[in-house]
């Protein structure tokens, strides 16, 4: 077992498998980050965000999840040193393009640790304030959950004011175009590494990859910049 997990497919498949979890936990997280343009003062995503801080299957899945970015992103760097070392000086020999790379699939390593910088900052500003230090803003208000009056931590307080600042906007609109170019390389390339990809599928995940890429990044990007524009008091 461990000789699979150190062979070069071995590494390859486990870069994959992660990678297809993360963009599972992308759209959930995107969708329940949606609930912020709904203006309700906040209702539904504070409702969102208690049920994600109080279900028991969610709370298994975040060491999971922590799990399956450790695996990334180690996994990541020790497969691009791998192939930069094999390939040696051959990538710049001919200095021609070779067709079919794209600037995405050259650049995953840089791209992964701008995410990686954009995630240090982003729990700081959010899941270190709700689960560890705690926050003014987080002050219980009651909600109406399914017609029961319910105390819960006001989450949309902590995000609106976080984005009443324009520089973290701003750090958010980079980061979600960055997150946007990964994606776009990163979603076909997963199907591949766990084998699930020929002639005729690439085409279709290249195609629904881009899809999917651009409407993730650019989805977490807006729902920033809208709550800058539109929400604040
Ligand atoms: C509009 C953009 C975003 C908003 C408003 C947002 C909001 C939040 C909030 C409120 C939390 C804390 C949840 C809790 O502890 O209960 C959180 C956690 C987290 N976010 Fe985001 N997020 C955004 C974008 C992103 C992006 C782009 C990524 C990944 C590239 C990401 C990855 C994570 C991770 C890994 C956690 C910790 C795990 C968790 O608590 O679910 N987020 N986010």
């Amino acid at each position: 077992m461990s000789s699979l997990l150190c062979s070069s497919i071995g590494k390859k498949l486990l870069m994959g498998l992660s990678g297809l979890f993360l963009m599972i936990f992308l759209l959930v997280h995107l969708g329940v980050n949606a609930l912020l343009l709904v203006p309700d003062g906040g209702e539904l995503f504070n409702a969102g965000a208690h049920f994600m801080a109080t279900n028991p299957a969610v709370k298994i899945m975040e060491p999971i999840l922590g799990l399956g970015f450790l695996v990334h992103i180690v996994y990541g760097v020790v497969l691009t040193l791998q192939n930069r070392k094999a390939r040696g000086s051959a990538q710049y020999a001919s200095g021609k393009k070779t067709k079919g790379v794209t600037w995405a699939s050259q650049n995953m390593l840089v791209l992964g640790i701008t995410i990686l910088a954009f995630l240090v900052l982003h729990i700081a500003h959010f899941w270190v304030k709700m689960k560890v230090t705690g926050s003014d803003l987080l002050e219980h208000v009651t909600i109406n959950i399914g017609g029961v009056p319910t105390e819960v931590e006001n989450a949309y307080a902590l995000v609106n004011a976080t984005f009443s600042e324009l520089w973290i906007v701003l750090v958010y609109v980079v980061a979600g175009i960055g997150l946007a170019i990964h994606l776009s390389h990163g979603f076909w390339s997963s199907f591949q590494s766990i084998g699930f990809s020929n002639n005729l599928w690439r085409k279709r995940l290249t195609t629904t990859g881009q899809v999917y890429a651009w409407f993730v990044g650019l989805g977490f990007a807006l729902i920033a910049l809208l709550q800058y524009l539109f929400f604040q008091a």
